[in-house]
């Protein structure tokens, strides 16, 4: 089965065991039963990853690659988990300052030691280091703000700054087009929504259970949502 909001950390309490990056994410989307123990996967990071390669490789293959990551809860713990795995810098910014340093905390009992926590009043600071040091960013609404019903709201000012080389991966798919991603585009910056990351996280989950291989289910999932994927995806 899947687990969503609110339950994602509160059955960690009921499993019997872990996999890494459920326990690195302390969350859990994902049930699966193996040898008669139930065990807690996150299939979050991995889908997040998968559809940033796919619907923004350019930005993945960046070489000194830097992301701010907004808001410290669920979701932004799988996107930063999935980064700092990739070798990335990822610069935390959550409006509690205390739930971004817990996070950062986290991973570097992990070893990830490149997550830095940043208050949320620093995402527009020229001082920042994504304003100040040269080199692509990768910008990720990991809050709900912009989600429906609160479609006018947005985590970044409309009119920008933006950092000199940016992109953006909004998390939230509904609406698809949210104030960020209409700000990104107008400023041309590449931009994706979250409905990518549904569907393979979705996928991931599907491949647990079944064995199947998530290829073959992508192009069903990706249809049932009116997600075009890239064709190699397909
Ligand atoms: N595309 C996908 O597949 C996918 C997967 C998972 C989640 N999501 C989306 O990601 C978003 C976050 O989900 P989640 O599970 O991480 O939720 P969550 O655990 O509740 O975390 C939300 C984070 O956003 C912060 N936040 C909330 N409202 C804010 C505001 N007005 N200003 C600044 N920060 C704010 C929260 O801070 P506080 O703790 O202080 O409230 C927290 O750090 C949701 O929109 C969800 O739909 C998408």
């Amino acid at each position: 089965m899947n687990v969503t909001i609110p339950y994602k950390r509160r059955v960690l309490a009921w499993l019997d065991d872990l996999t890494d990056a459920a326990r690195a994410c302390g969350a859990v989307n994902t049930l699966f039963l193996q040898q008669g123990r139930l065990v807690g996967e996150n299939t979050d990071a991995p889908g997040f990853w998968a559809d940033l390669t796919h619907r923004l490789p350019q930005v993945a293959a960046w070489t000194h690659p830097r992301a701010v990551l907004l808001g410290a809860g669920g979701a932004a713990r799988a996107v930063a988990w999935a980064l700092s795995r990739q070798g990335w810098t990822v610069y935390v910014v959550a409006r509690r300052l205390d739930q971004a340093r817990e996070l950062v905390q986290a991973f570097r009992v992990r070893g990830l030691a490149s997550l830095f926590a940043y208050p949320w009043e620093s995402r527009t600071d020229p001082a920042a280091p994504w304003f100040r040091e040269p080199g692509p960013v990768l910008l990720v609404n990991a809050t709900p703000v912009g989600m429906a019903p609160h479609v006018a709201a947005s985590p970044w000012p409309e009119d920008g700054p933006w950092p000199q080389e940016a992109a953006v991966y909004d998390l939230v798919y509904n609406p698809r087009e949210t104030r960020l991603l209409q700000a990104a585009r107008r400023a041309g910056l590449p931009a994706v929504d979250g409905l990518g990351m549904l569907v393979f996280q979705a996928a991931f989950a599907f491949a647990r259970w079944t064995q199947v291989d998530p290829a073959r289910v992508l192009p069903a999932m990706a249809k049932a949502v009116g997600l075009s994927l890239p064709h190699e995806v397909a």
